[in-house]
């Protein structure tokens, strides 16, 4: 998708659909949408005062503009309670207008920001939301159906009118459509169903993706994994006949002894449980166990687009989670690339195994950050929902990046305890640690077993588990399926490292 600032007025801007977002209760035509509204013989003004269209959010109305317009079609969308309205919102509800948009056939879209609604936030907040609200419509889950009863045109040119001149929201913009493009390729992946994707499709839809980057790959095999002694990925990876294999990127754009980030990724790209296998019901949303390693690469590419100062290092393990003859059994003890003993007691809890040897491989890479990204726990997925990201830390500035971070990427994230006196939940009687216990504080558990590698170092873990995928039909406001959650996050918090 191409995206621009225009300073056209809004009757004169050419395009299939000029957007005009309006805010609920609006009774009267915005000001910057009054000349067109003349054009077309007062037909916006009309329908906000017999209160046909009332501002909800998410409402839609199409106004065909009779060719009274430069536009062919003006597009009221609501987006819902003024003191309601923050960025992640109105990227929902320009998502959601976008995708009833491009079903409609429209390529080329304007939006028109009314000053009540500008208002609300920066001119660069404004743009980031707005072009990744559209960009992000530029998604369907039924690439595979043979018949196309879905939405195939893309919106492929985006023109926001209301912010030009401010050169912050140019770069925003600029920034945006980078960040987007990134997390449509990943939502692609976490959506394709694990037949289709194992980890040696993995890597190799990376090595296709980095071709022209400025981004350096490397991919382990299972050779090496022995000889790095990553036992307690090799332990997961055993009950599967597809070969294992952990994917390193590599971007250089800071100086040799500058903060070296380190994203590590979980890349399970099937989870049947193993031979703690999970029950029947819902097992195939496990296809999308990788959306954290999936997430990383994501974060990459867009990097690499945005060309932060700082070095990055994104790594991602990647395995099927199978029972058979050769998996690993509970009770099985495991020793890491690290050293560590580990006890495994179930082995429904593999993502933080296959964790714990990328977090030591960042370690010995010299991270001086560490962030993690997974699908990690039901838990968080019963504490947060699908619409936040939960977080734990060591690190009370890295943390605070991290949120920020979030806030540029329109993302809720959540914090979480990693209180010590909850140490004893990962203590396990015959090793080091164990790798699952109680069934309460199930995503503090994880976590507390990931704190064990990172060496002491900032640290971050964030659990998508509810927040990579989108399914509850209650919440109308975030469409189904992938939502490539965590690319924006990562990608801007390497931005804010590098000190931009
Ligand atoms: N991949 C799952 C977590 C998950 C659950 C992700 C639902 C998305 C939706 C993870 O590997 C897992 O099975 N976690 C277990 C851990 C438990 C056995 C300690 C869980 O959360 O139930
Ligand atoms: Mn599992
Ligand atoms: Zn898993």
């Amino acid at each position: 998708m191409q995206a621009r600032l225009l300073n056209t007025a809004a009757e004169k801007t050419e395009a299939d659909a000029l957007i005009v977002p309006i805010v609920e209760g609006q009774t009267s035509v915005p000001a910057e949408a009054q000349a067109l509204d003349k054009k077309l013989k007062g037909a916006i003004g009309q329908l906000l005062k017999d209160r046909e269209f009332r501002g909800k959010f998410m409402e839609l109305v199409p106004v065909h503009n009779l060719n009274n317009a430069a536009s062919k079609w003006t597009v009221l969308v609501g987006v819902g309670k003024l003191d309601q309205l923050d960025m992640v919102r109105l990227r929902n509800a320009l998502q959601a207008a976008g995708r009833v948009l491009r079903k409609r056939g429209h390529r080329r879209v304007a939006i028109v920001l009314p000053k009540e609604v500008a208002a609300r936030a920066s001119a660069a907040d404004l743009a980031r939301a707005a072009t990744e609200g559209i960009g992000l419509s530029n998604f369907d889950v039924g690439s595979l159906k043979t018949r196309h009863d879905h939405a195939v045109t893309q919106i492929d040119s985006l023109s926001l009118i209301g912010l030009n001149g401010d050169r912050n929201a140019t770069q925003a913009l600029k920034d945006a459509v980078a960040l987007t493009d990134a997390t449509n390729r990943i939502r692609e992946w976490v959506n394709a169903p694990a037949n289709a994707f194992t980890p040696a499709v993995f890597a190799d839809k990376v090595k296709e993706s980095v071709k022209g980057t400025a981004l350096d790959l490397k991919v382990l095999d299972v050779d090496d994994m022995r000889r790095l002694k990553m036992g307690a990925l090799l332990a997961v990876a055993r009950g599967s006949d597809e070969p294992a294999k952990m994917i390193v990127l590599r971007y250089s754009g800071g100086r040799k002894n500058g903060p070296n980030l380190a994203l590590v990724g979980k890349g399970i790209t099937f989870d049947s449980g193993g031979i703690s296998i999970k029950p029947a019901q819902n097992m195939e949303m496990m296809k999308s166990d990788m959306g954290g390693g999936a997430a990383v690469v994501g974060a990459m590419l867009a990097i690499a687009e945005l060309k932060p100062k700082i070095n990055v290092i994104g790594i991602v393990p990647t395995t099927e989670n199978m029972p058979s003859g050769k998996a690993i059994k509970p009770g099985d003890v495991v020793t890491g690339s690290g050293g560590k003993t580990i006890e495994i007691i179930n082995t429904d809890a593999e993502g933080r195994l296959i964790l714990s040897d990328g977090i030591t491989y960042a370690v010995n890479e010299g991270a001086t950050h560490i962030v993690d990204i997974a699908t990690l726990t039901g838990s968080i997925m019963r504490t947060l929902g699908p619409l936040a990201i939960g977080a734990f830390g060591n690190d009370q500035g890295l943390m605070d990046l991290v949120r920020r971070a979030a806030d540029l990427a329109g993302e809720r994230i959540w914090e979480l305890p990693t209180w010590a006196d909850y140490d004893g939940l990962i203590e396990s009687e015959i090793a080091d640690i164990k790798n699952s216990t109680v069934p309460w504080a199930g995503a503090t558990t994880a976590a507390l077993f990931l704190r064990e590698f990172v060496d002491g170092r900032p640290w971050v873990h964030l659990d998508i588990a509810g927040s990579a995928w989108q399914d509850a039909s209650e919440l109308k406001t975030v469409p189904k399926g992938p939502t490539g959650s965590g690319v924006r996050v990562m990608a801007h918090l390497a931005q804010l490292l590098a000190g931009h």
